[in-house]
């Protein structure tokens, strides 16, 4: 697989990532579209992105999908919980009616799908693994297999991110060659020393977690900082001000103006 030339940070280093752009539409285009689906990457396509985030978990019978909460009822016509539900079922669902009429018939999509729009899109994807309950390593490992079956190999290969430290050991260990991004919500005390650990090239906090003075000091360490979820141009500007390299967003045509 090509290679952008990122490497694991290691405290001191202050590169900048090659190809990694300011601007991440979140979930697709999520203000716009139906969060995590293929109108949604289009979407955010047309507003100007290069880069989307999409959260990927497991059906009941183990198809990698994309699915944000653990539960269907917010962003589809069913309900109940992802990980009682077969892929046939999640497939009957409605994942569109609910954000607009004009949506509807929208399906949730497989990883698969995914990576093929992507593909024909010539787009780059950050790949937050959300595994359910107790299923992280295998949503890992179902995610990586995914990625190498059908990434093709003179593209740079998506970055994983997690909140789970065991899918992210997961996916070290299945597809090292895959860069890696550490997903917290708050810094913690220890994020340089599990960074080296894991291997990862970047951090993902969330820009409501952390006090701006501590934003800036890390950032100020060099590593390639992510924030979520930023939708007020105002407050995109301040996080670019601080240091941070990109923020994810779900109106990424209101952001793009402040980027320079
Ligand atoms: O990956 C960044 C962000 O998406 C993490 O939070 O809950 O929106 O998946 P969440
Ligand atoms: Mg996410």
């Amino acid at each position: 697989m090509a290679q952008r030339g990122w490497r694991p940070w290691r405290p001191g280093d202050t590169a900048r990532l090659d190809g990694l752009d300011p601007v991440v539409g979140h979930r697709g285009a999520a203000l716009h579209a139906p969060e995590n689906t293929l109108v949604s990457i289009r979407r955010a396509r047309e507003l100007g992105c290069r880069w989307v985030e999409l959260d990927v978990k497991l059906s009941r019978d183990g198809v990698p999908i994309l699915m944000h909460d653990e539960e269907v009822r917010r962003t589809t016509n069913g309900s109940g919980l992802v990980e009682n539900l077969t892929f046939e079922e999640l497939r009957r669902l409605d994942a569109g009616f609910w954000k607009h009429p004009s949506f509807e018939g929208t399906r949730i999509p497989t990883l698969a799908e995914a990576l093929a729009l992507l593909v024909e899109l010539d787009m780059d994807l950050n790949l937050e693994i959300k595994p359910c309950p107790g299923r992280e390593a295998e949503t890992a490992a179902a995610a990586c297999d995914e990625i190498r079956r059908l990434w093709p190999a003179e593209r740079p290969p998506p970055l994983l991110s997690s909140f789970e430290i065991p899918a992210l050991e997961a996916a070290q260990a299945a597809a090292p060659e895959l860069p890696r991004g550490y997903l917290v919500e708050r810094v913690p005390a220890d994020w340089r020393q599990t960074m080296q650990r894991l291997e990862c090239v970047t951090l993902h906090i969330g820009h409501r977690h952390n006090a701006d003075w501590a934003i800036q000091a890390v950032a100020a360490e060099g590593v390639p900082l992510l924030c979520y979820t930023v939708n007020d141009a105002a407050r995109a500007r301040t996080l670019l001000d601080l240091g941070v390299a990109t923020l994810f967003s779900d109106a990424p045509d209101r952001i793009w103006p402040v980027v320079q």
